[in-house]
């Protein structure tokens, strides 16, 4: 079972599956990075990891339905079974978002439908909310509203402030992205229209 991870930052989910897929628990291989920020972190961490990686700037590309064609072909080329995006900061467009329906999986910052967009950590502390967490879904057209996947619950204490919940937030997402992953990777996710459900043997 082969992934492909898109990031565009730090990468710090982007090394979490890396580790797991050193220590045998991911039940995938990391076959390419895709990246829109040649300087990114997440590029080091992948030429440390030994992993191939797809970079391009949008902005040499009349559109974005040209760059992503030019993925769409390293995808087949190298037979990716599930494009995973990790802070990947650019929208899709039907070229891959069609191509890869109900095989491709996002993870967002907050209990979604509640923050989607950015700064989902600091909307929920201003909202005041007592609690958040992250979600993995499916990825569709719009933005943060495929299926979801799987959630996990992030509690906001009295004397957190932004770095202390984005912290809280990281480890969740370290914890929750890889074994998301791993359940596609041994064929434990059905979907059934936003219904989705997972079984385990
Ligand atoms: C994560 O918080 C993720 O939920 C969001 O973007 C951030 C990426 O962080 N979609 P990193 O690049 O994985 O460190």
């Amino acid at each position: 079972y082969r992934i492909a991870v898109f990031a565009s930052g730090q990468g710090s989910n982007f090394q979490s599956l890396v580790d797991s897929a050193h220590n045998g628990r991911l039940g995938a291989e990391i076959a390419l990075l895709v990246c829109n920020k040649p300087q990114a972190p997440v590029v080091e961490r992948a030429r440390k990891a030994g992993i191939d990686c797809f970079l391009f700037e949008p902005k040499a590309y009349a559109s974005r339905g040209d760059y992503e064609r030019e993925i769409a072909a390293e995808l087949a080329e190298r037979g990716i079974d599930l494009i995973v995006l990790a802070g990947y900061m650019l929208l899709l467009t039907p070229v891959l978002v069609d191509l890869y329906a109900g095989r491709m999986i996002n993870i967002h910052p907050s209990l979604l439908p509640s923050f989607p967009g950015i700064n989902a950590i600091g909307q929920a502390l201003n909202y005041g909310v007592k609690v958040t967490g992250v979600t993995v879904h499916l990825v569709d057209g719009g933005m943060d509203s495929g299926a979801v996947i799987a959630q996990q619950v992030v509690h906001i204490d009295d004397d957190d402030n932004i770095h202390s919940l984005e912290d809280k937030i990281h480890r969740a997402e370290q914890e929750l992205y890889p074994r998301v992953v791993s359940w596609f990777a041994n064929g434990c996710v059905h979907v059934e229209g936003r219904r989705i459900t997972v079984k385990h043997d």
